[in-house]
């Protein structure tokens, strides 16, 4: 009796915490299948649906057998695409292309712009209020086209749509605990701005614990947290960019914006989302999540800057400001 109660889990662990239901689109690829993994194993979730325009029957059998609480569906192509999105409390999107070496996220714009369009018009239309996850590059710009579709259909509510940093700050945490050979638990860099390049400002005067650089340490640090991503590109030599890492740092996100979904009152993550912070209208900060999305920014993270944060951030914000321009006026260019 204890064997097959330990292989089939405590009767209290078979019974779901909670019920929450999240749909992942594009779950066929890189991304997305370690990311329905994990989401698997929330015990937070009761329905997890797995939408792609191929390959994704195969990945929800599979997954579906794992003996956590959740429900697993498969749904393949735009027919499916309502039913897989019909009462989801968090839709998450890394549908679309990666990128290969020599490639700049921005270089994804007119496949993935399409894409993350489509998606969104079918999340307004099924399930208005669910918490949108943008995984999909360039974020900078797939964020504000997702704000303006929203806003046609008459259904922006600017506190639920996210643009996923989480592996900004993830590999700031590692890159920072290796260098200074700190425990990473205690680790926190707050990073913000965007998702590309030199928009990625990781604030190290900010950080948790307190810690001192040299100028150098924070050039070689910023850089190398800016450049991350590029580096496993190169590493992955034109088979794709961050897959594991991301599917983690999704999962990392997806679990807060459930828990804050259930009332935890002290949920923080950064994020890519609308802001007052600064005078470009998309801005990635600390933010607080409640049960309504984002119930608070967090200003104080952009108050006392070391010098070379001032001038990173003033240096970042045409960069940013253009990208996010570029997402708004494809929405409104479309016939
Ligand atoms: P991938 O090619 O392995 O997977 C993409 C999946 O999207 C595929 O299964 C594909 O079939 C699916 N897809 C394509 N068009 C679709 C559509 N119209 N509807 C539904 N699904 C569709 O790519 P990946 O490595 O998983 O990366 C996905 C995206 O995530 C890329 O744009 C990448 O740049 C981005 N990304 C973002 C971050 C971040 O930090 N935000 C990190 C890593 C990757
Ligand atoms: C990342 O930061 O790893 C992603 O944005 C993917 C990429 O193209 O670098």
């Amino acid at each position: 009796l204890k064997a097959r109660k330990a292989n089939q889990g405590s009767r209290r662990g078979l019974q779901p915490m909670a019920s929450y239901k999240v749909a992942i689109l594009g779950a066929g690829g890189g991304i997305g299948q370690p990311l329905a993994l994990l989401i698997k194993m929330s015990p937070l979730v009761s329905a997890l649906n797995l939408y792609d325009i191929a390959n994704v029957k195969g990945v929800a059998a599979d997954i579906s057998h794992c003996n956590t609480p959740s429900h697993v569906r498969d749904f393949t192509g735009a027919s499916e695409l309502g039913d897989c999105l019909k009462d989801v409390n968090v839709a998450v999107i890394p549908a679309g292309v990666p990128r290969k070496p020599g490639m700049t996220r921005d270089d994804l714009f007119n496949i993935n712009a399409n894409i993350v369009k489509t998606l969104v018009e079918a999340v307004a239309d099924n399930c208005p209020d669910a918490f949108i996850h943008i995984i999909s590059n360039p974020v900078n710009s797939t964020v504000p086209i997702a704000a303006e579709v929203l806003k046609q259909k008459g259904v922006y509510d600017p506190k639920k749509l996210f643009g996923v940093t989480t592996l900004d700050v993830v590999r700031a945490n590692t890159f920072v605990a290796q260098k200074k050979n700190l425990k990473l638990i205690d680790v926190d860099v707050p990073v913000v701005g965007g998702h590309a390049g030199i928009t990625i400002l990781p604030l190290l005067s900010k950080m948790k614990p307190s810690v001192s650089f040299t100028d150098e340490e924070v050039e070689q640090l910023t850089v190398r947290i800016q450049n991350a991503g590029t580096e496993v590109v190169e590493a992955k030599a034109g088979a794709g960019s961050a897959t594991l890492s991301m599917a983690y740092a999704a999962a990392r996100f997806v679990e807060s914006s459930l828990r804050a979904l259930d009332g935890d009152g002290d949920v923080y993550e950064c994020s890519f989302v609308q802001s007052d912070l600064t005078d470009l209208p998309f801005f990635a900060s600390r933010i607080k999540l409640g049960r309504n999305g984002v119930e608070a920014l967090i200003p104080s993270d952009l108050v006392g800057l070391s010098e070379y944060e001032e001038k990173a951030l003033e240096a970042l914000k045409p960069e940013l400001k253009a990208s996010i321009e570029k997402g708004m006026t494809f929405v409104h260019k479309q016939p």
